[in-house]
């Protein structure tokens, strides 16, 4: 199975006195066009939040555009700067949503299962758990016991040193709880995030998780070549029942 991962494209209202603007869905625009291109061809795309810059309609409604030509199947979460609800609106029906309103769900027709974490804290750009995410996450993870899964959420749950900012939860707890959680089933092979705009890996909870750069050009963090500077990049992942993933990330031509 291969999958390809974005995230934080931090899209904008078209306005044409912001270049930003401009730049952003530009480069979503050629990293869709470049992962449609790949042979093979990923199985799924997943979002790892932060798809747009306030959530407003505008924006959301750019995303869906700029997404619509992928060719395979799209699995998104949140990021702190969507909001909810302009999210589930625009990729989710009823099934998506656990109890709470909380974005969270299992795709379990790929070799990997998939189950999408909603990791906002509601009250600020941070993230966040309660008993109600760890045990629906507690529950789905123990209904396939037998099957390769990976997590996909926003904010990495573990500390980017390489950050000004490294820890990005209102507390160390609801992390210290999601890794017991994660611990008790060896089945997650892999977890996927966003939110830090630069690339790192981490242990976590006995597996391994990563976060990456954005897919918006002009919030990515970190130190690069300078050849890389206008240049989407987003993240291939390639499962193998033996080896787990590898990953790489893929720089695309502007
Ligand atoms: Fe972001």
């Amino acid at each position: 199975m291969i999958l390809a991962q974005i995230t934080d494209t931090h899209l904008m209202s078209p306005n044409p006195a912001e270049p930003r603007a401009a730049a952003r869905a530009r480069a979503l625009k050629q990293s869709v066009a470049d992962i449609n291109s790949l042979d093979p061809r990923p199985d799924a795309v997943i979002h790892t939040g932060d798809m747009t810059q306030t959530a407003a309609a505008t924006e959301i409604a750019l995303a869906c555009e700029l997404l619509a030509p992928l060719a395979m199947p799209l699995y998104v979460t949140p990021g702190n700067r969507d909001g909810r609800q302009a999210l589930i609106g625009a990729f989710f029906g009823d099934d998506c949503v656990a109890d709470g309103g909380f974005v969270h769900y299992a795709v379990n027709h790929h070799p990997v299962r998939l189950v999408a974490i909603d990791s906002l804290s509601g009250n600020n750009n941070k993230g966040n758990f309660c008993r109600a995410r760890l045990d629906a996450l507690d529950t789905t993870l123990a209904q396939a016991p037998a099957r390769p899964t990976a997590l996909f959420m926003h904010h990495p749950p573990f500390d980017v040193s390489t950050s000004l900012y490294p820890f990005q939860y209102n507390c160390r707890q609801a992390v210290a709880e999601l890794a017991t959680v994660v611990s008790r089933h060896d089945h997650v092979v892999r977890i996927f995030t966003g939110h830090s705009h630069r690339p790192y890996v981490a242990h976590f909870g006995g597996t391994v998780a990563s976060t990456m750069p954005s897919v918006a050009p002009d919030l990515r963090q970190g130190d690069y070549p300078a050849a890389m500077a206008d240049r989407p990049v987003y993240q291939l992942h390639r499962f193998d029942a033996r080896g787990g993933f590898v990953s790489e990330t893929r720089l695309v031509d502007a």
